[in-house]
């Protein structure tokens, strides 16, 4: 039997300097001064993002060796200060920074952690547009989470699995990696012939030339930098349009190739399914990245284009597929909402099963229901989980759809879609918070739902159902 990928794992290591993060949370964007804040403000991932400026086009182009696993790049970031900074930071970890241009002036800089300290020659002005060029090299390596798992950029036996949730951004370009930041991407990445590059968007060239083959991919759409990859291996490559336009590219792994194919052929239908209840697909590009990478244990909902760690189920696929419209446009401002994901995903799931033959969503959630009060499923409330140990844990994703299905219970099935078709559209490219989800459900059924939501998300053990 094939190993979960572990999104459905359920995390248990708990350590988060919390000091640290209380002495941060003072540290954010909006702190005075005119030096650029280490993190967003955050306190889950308090050095993830910076303060004080807004990145608007990430250009990176990566040369990558997959025998010596040696990474030769460019960043070319696009950026707009939020206040006048004579300083700022970037994250990036590992990997040896040769020059750091502003402005194509040079800029110095140091390192410190995870953060690289960029101080240009002429101070920024408050609305400036700036751009910043960083030339790096070296091997990436992933980071380990606070829940144990590694993300980032990780090497596989033919290349590299990139899938950077929550903080791997920083470990193959520097970032302003916070979801609260969003961009659009370039990337120019050039492999040995023979392997394949593949990333977010549309693929618009690609050229092979002294045995190196250079792929040019592009993201128009903003992108939050963990949903950022550029997935290394050697691929059977399968494109097709469907029927409303939108420009599939799959990758796969022909290891994983016998038991992706009954799933992928799917795709079309599951994204026509998703669009009739979620509303219309947000990108013009889809597709999968199939890897053969059994070191990792997860897939992730890279944007336009999920990468899976092995051959995915068809619950995988809907999940995936459904983070597109929830996580993927509608993006998190605070990492504590990650219920809006990953629960919406679970739920995509349950309500894929029940309108296919399956279990209805009552069904599943009966049976979750019935788990004792000493189950992990109880262990904290999904709303604000705690810390970043526990983001991806059972309460996020099996108690957050739960929560969803008492609103759908409490406001009928014609309501329940319509809000989250309002949510969609309304947050398009955008982001939302818990609060603002509330508030919609409210207005669009006219019903009070702040105390049922309070309840399912916020309050701790097994709550009670109506
Ligand atoms: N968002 C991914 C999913 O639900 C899971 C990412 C897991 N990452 C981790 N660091 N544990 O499909
Ligand atoms: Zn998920």
């Amino acid at each position: 039997p094939r190993r979960q990928p572990a999104r459905r794992r359920t995390a248990v290591l708990a350590t988060v300097p919390v000091a640290v993060a209380a002495l941060l949370g003072a540290g954010g964007p909006t702190a005075p001064g005119t030096t650029g804040a280490p993190g967003a403000g955050d306190p889950y991932f308090p050095l993830s993002g910076n303060g004080g400026y807004d990145v608007r086009h990430y250009d990176l182009t990566l040369r990558y060796d997959t025998t010596s696993r040696r990474l030769d790049a460019t960043a070319v970031l696009t950026a707009r200060a939020g206040r006048r900074l004579t300083r700022f930071d970037l994250d990036l970890k590992g990997l040896k920074v040769t020059a750091v241009t502003v402005d194509r002036t040079p800029a110095t800089f140091r390192r410190d952690g995870q953060e690289l300290v960029v101080t240009p020659r002429h101070a920024l002005r408050a609305g400036q547009d700036f751009r910043v060029t960083v030339a790096y090299h070296g091997t990436p390596k992933p980071v380990t989470d606070p829940d144990g798992a590694v993300d980032g950029w990780i090497p596989s036996d033919d290349g590299a699995f990139v899938a950077s949730e929550p903080q791997g951004a920083m470990t193959w370009f520097p970032a302003n990696s916070h979801p609260k930041d969003k961009a659009s991407y370039d990337f120019t990445v050039t492999v040995p012939q023979g392997r394949t590059a593949v990333a977010n968007g549309v693929l618009l060239g690609q050229r092979t030339a002294h045995g190196r083959t250079t792929f040019h991919w592009r993201e128009t759409q903003p992108m939050a930098a963990y949903l950022a990859t550029a997935t290394i291996g050697r691929f059977r490559i399968e494109r097709y349009t469907t029927r409303d336009g939108i420009q599939v590219y799959n990758a796969v792994d022909a290891r994983e190739a016998r038991a992706a194919a009954p799933v992928l052929k799917k795709l079309p239908a599951v994204l026509d399914w998703e669009s009739k209840l979620f509303g219309p697909y947000p990108y013009r590009a889809a597709g999968s990245i199939v890897d053969h990478a059994p070191n990792v244990g997860f897939a992730l909902e890279t944007q336009t284009r999920p990468v899976y760690d092995s051959a995915p189920d068809l619950g995988t696929l809907v999940h995936e597929n459904a983070h597109q419209w929830f996580g993927d446009s509608v993006s998190l401002t605070a990492w504590k909402d990650i219920w809006l994901n990953e629960g919406f995903a679970t739920y995509a799931e349950w309500l894929y099963t029940e309108q296919h033959g399956g279990r209805s969503a009552q069904q599943t959630f009966d049976a979750l229901y019935a788990r004792p009060a000493s189950d992990d499923l109880w262990a904290y409330p999904p709303g604000d989980p705690g810390s970043g140990a526990r983001i991806f844990g059972t309460p996020v994703y099996a108690r957050g759809a739960m929560a969803l299905h008492e609103l759908r219970r409490a406001v009928g099935d014609r309501d329940f879609f319509r809000i989250l078709r309002a949510w969609t559209a309304g947050h398009h490219g955008g982001h939302g918070t818990t609060g603002e989800f509330v508030r919609l459900a409210e207005q669009k059924s006219g019903k009070p739902l702040k105390r049922l939501l309070h309840t399912w998300l916020y309050t701790a053990g097994k709550p009670d159902s109506a």
